[in-house]
């Protein structure tokens, strides 16, 4: 299976640290947000992988990319180590790029990917947000994908007052954690709510979706909503996530989900704990 990840947005709601660098790009810890995304997707078992990017992306391509200046200079100093990290990165993936010519929504960034996926199943990853559990989302995706044949995507429970952020689905449940979907509408009004379980930023989407992009006509904030063409399928199945979710598009998440992975790394746990209790 291929993946596509989305990574053309301005991410205004970042600026001004977004101005001249992606937030896909954005450091969390101590790797840009992107990495994090790709190695789920290579975690559960897609190595094809197809960013769309956008004016302004060209640190994205940078970083898959190898630099034998950098590799050299560093097997000349002896540093082994990040050495490896850094031809990791490269080794990582086959990864290509598409660019979306107008930032039109994330439908219409999906419908950029339709020449490279074909006539098949595939995974959609946002580029902006990272996900953590113990099975990689995206490959819980795919087992229950394989059970129904029909595109599937990953859900969570929100709190009330966070709805209107969110594309919402509302279903029954038909399996442990899994759910068919009847309704779905992106980010609705207080009042229009039908239910409070919100798509997460993970899919598997079958390819009949770029007719259904197609025939989207643009919706919330004038964009090409994907949730709107995946409203159009006749059948679409929802799995509900208990894993955490970090969407790096405003401050605050981008800040906690910093914390939260270097909380893992015993190098730095014990330090980062004494900063903030005497900080606090
Ligand atoms: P967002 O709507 O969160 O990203 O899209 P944005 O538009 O960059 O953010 P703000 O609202 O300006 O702060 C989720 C993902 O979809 C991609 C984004 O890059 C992000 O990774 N995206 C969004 C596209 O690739 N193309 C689009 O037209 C819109």
């Amino acid at each position: 299976m291929k993946a596509v990840i989305p990574a053309a947005g301005l991410g205004t709601r970042l600026l001004p640290a977004t101005k001249a660098q992606p937030k896909e790009m954005l450091p969390v810890y101590d790797k840009p947000t992107i990495q994090y995304v790709i190695e789920e997707a290579l975690a559960s078992g897609i190595d094809d992988i197809l960013i769309v990017t956008g004016r302004n992306k060209r640190s994205i391509e940078d970083h898959f990319d190898r630099s034998y200046e950098l590799e050299y200079t560093l097997q000349k100093a002896g540093k082994d180590r990040v050495l490896k990290q850094v031809r990791k990165i490269t080794d990582l993936a086959d990864v290509c790029y598409v660019r979306q010519r107008n930032l039109k929504g994330l439908g219409d960034a999906i419908a950029c990917a339709e020449r490279h996926i074909g006539d098949e199943p595939f995974a959609v990853l946002l580029g902006d947000s990272i996900t953590s559990s113990k099975i990689p989302l995206t490959k819980q995706l795919i087992d229950v994908f394989n059970r129904y044949d029909k595109s599937t995507i990953a859900i969570r429970e929100v709190t009330p007052d966070r709805v209107c952020r969110h594309g919402i689905v509302s279903g029954s449940v038909i399996s442990d954690n899994v759910y068919k979907i009847d309704d779905m509408v992106e980010k609705p009004n207080v009042g229009e709510v039908p239910s409070n379980l919100a798509i997460v930023g993970r899919y598997i989407l079958t390819p009949d979706v770029f007719d259904k992009i197609s025939q989207t006509e643009p919706g919330f904030n004038g964009e090409i909503q994907l949730t709107d063409a995946l409203s159009k399928l006749d059948e679409v199945y929802g799995v509900k996530f208990g894993g955490d979710v970090f969407n790096i598009e405003t401050r605050l998440e981008w800040l906690k989900s910093s914390i939260n992975f270097a909380m893992y790394d015993d190098e730095f746990k014990d330090d980062l704990i004494g900063y903030m209790k005497s900080f606090i």
